[in-house]
């Protein structure tokens, strides 16, 4: 790495990320049906049909594994935690079995000196609750904030910081829109709701938290800088509405309590009633912003109907994810939030990282593309702390090859492999080379 910790700001915080389907093993410990389950079962939905029955055995294996994030000298542990782990049910019973690993998870992270940040939910919601319409019913805002109660009162006393959802856009647009997650709709008025209530969540969320005392509370958004295919104004009217959508509804319902009029133009319609009235619950005070950050996309219009919008091909070298290798989007987002929408709040970039084939090849990985594209981003945050922006912290993704969702077990972020038949760990060249940078 061509970094140090004396090139960040002493309190600067360094961690990993990981969430818990992607790792755990779905069906150890009493969990109940998750709707990623059912998507996974959908013939066509996920490569191979994979889904996160097993993934990485975290949940037997979670000492080794923060032994790792300790050994890597990371001062952070971005995890998340799974609901219908919680409550199988979605609501109601309580699977103690889910709470006691939880318990036993932080424990062992505050026992290697690492900082608890939890994220509440990354995307499972619990069947049943799938089945009562999910997040395009807005009780799933009153259900969250019962497994918020639950899980809080148990872990809440030892966490260092929050953030009750992740990535409001995948949760609301890539999987009722594009429907390509989880439940995997295509349903506008389900798109228009789920938009809705996903913040409406989140804001109850921070309210049941504060009710118990909680500080450092935040919000976790993804954002894809968008650029236009061409100088034309129809191609510069497609990127913003694509901005709109993807990078400016999340932050304006949740910073500004507002919702971008170029989006309202085509989801006004389908909106719950009385959608203006939720913002009290949506803003509240929150005391840090979280971006992920790994891509940008080129934006053309489209004949289609609304919102008549294309996604074309970048120029740029890619990732394995057939991603856009695009640094100057992160330093451009940072600063855009602090001078539009969190001002002098801290800043963390809570996911960045690339996937790559990654084969193991004499014991090891060499992954020297994951190590340029560490630097050439962790650069970029220097880039936007030197011009002002109150950035706190990076946590790559991931600490583990993991389950990559629709793209099953194929796609590696990891900084440590792992073998899926074996589940044996081997910490790839990017891990050892980020250990050095923030050990030596
Ligand atoms: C993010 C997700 C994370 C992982 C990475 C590659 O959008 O939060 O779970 O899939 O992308």
């Amino acid at each position: 790495m061509q970094f140090t910790r004396k090139d960040f700001p002493e309190d600067f915080l360094f961690g990993v990320a990981t969430s818990s389907y992607q790792i755990e093993g779905h069906a150890f410990g009493g969990a109940g049906r998750t709707h990623w389950d059912d998507f996974a079962a959908t013939p066509g939905n996920v490569v191979r049909a994979e889904n996160g029955d097993r993934a990485c055995d975290h949940y037997h294996r979670y000492e080794a594994d923060l032994d790792l994030v300790k050994a890597a000298g990371l001062d952070a542990y971005r995890f998340s935690t799974s609901w219908a782990r919680v409550l199988p049910e979605g609501r109601g019973a309580v699977n103690q079995a889910g709470l006691d690993f939880y318990d036993r998870l932080t424990d062992a992270m505050l026992e290697r000196g690492i900082k608890p940040c939890a994220t509440l939910y990354h995307w499972e919601l619990p069947s049943a609750l799938a089945d009562l319409g999910g997040w395009r019913n807005r009780d799933v805002a009153h259900w969250f904030g019962e497994f918020t109660e639950v899980l809080m009162k148990r872990i809440g006393d030892r966490m260092h910081s929050v953030a009750p959802i992740n990535e409001p856009w995948c949760v609301a647009w890539l999987s009722h829109f594009m429907g390509l997650q989880a439940p995997g709709i295509r349903d506008i008025r389900a798109t228009a709701r789920a938009m809705h209530h996903v913040l409406l969540a989140h804001g109850r969320a921070i309210e049941v938290m504060r009710g118990f005392g909680m500080t450092n509370l935040g919000g976790v958004f993804n954002m894809e800088w968008a650029t236009p295919a061409d100088d034309t104004e129809d191609a510069r009217h497609a990127t913003e509405l694509y901005d709109g959508i993807y990078n400016r509804w999340f932050t304006g319902g949740v910073f500004k309590g507002e919702y971008p009029q170029i989006v309202l133009d085509g989801l006004e319609p389908h909106m719950p009633a009385n959608w203006q009235d939720d913002f009290g619950l949506i803003t509240q005070k929150l005391d840090w912003c979280g971006l992920n950050y790994y891509t940008r996309k080129v934006i053309a219009p489209s004949k289609g109907p609304w919102p008549s919008l294309q996604e074309v091909e970048g120029p740029l070298p890619k990732t394995f994810m057939d991603w856009e290798i695009y640094p100057q989007g992160l330093s451009q987002f940072l600063t855009r939030l602090a001078t539009e929408y969190t001002g002098d709040l801290p800043l963390y970039v809570t996911e960045n990282g690339m996937a790559a084939p990654d084969p193991l090849v004499a014991g090891g990985v060499d992954d020297q593309d994951r190590i340029a594209y560490l630097d050439d981003h962790l650069a970029e945050v220097r880039k936007a702390i030197a011009g002002g922006a109150p950035v706190k912290g990076y946590f790559a993704w991931s600490l583990l090859d993991n389950y990559e969702w629709s793209l099953g077990y194929e796609k590696r972020f990891g900084l440590v492999h792992v073998d899926f038949d074996t589940l044996e760990r081997t910490p790839k060249a990017s891990y050892h080379a980020l250990a050095r940078a923030l050990t030596e």
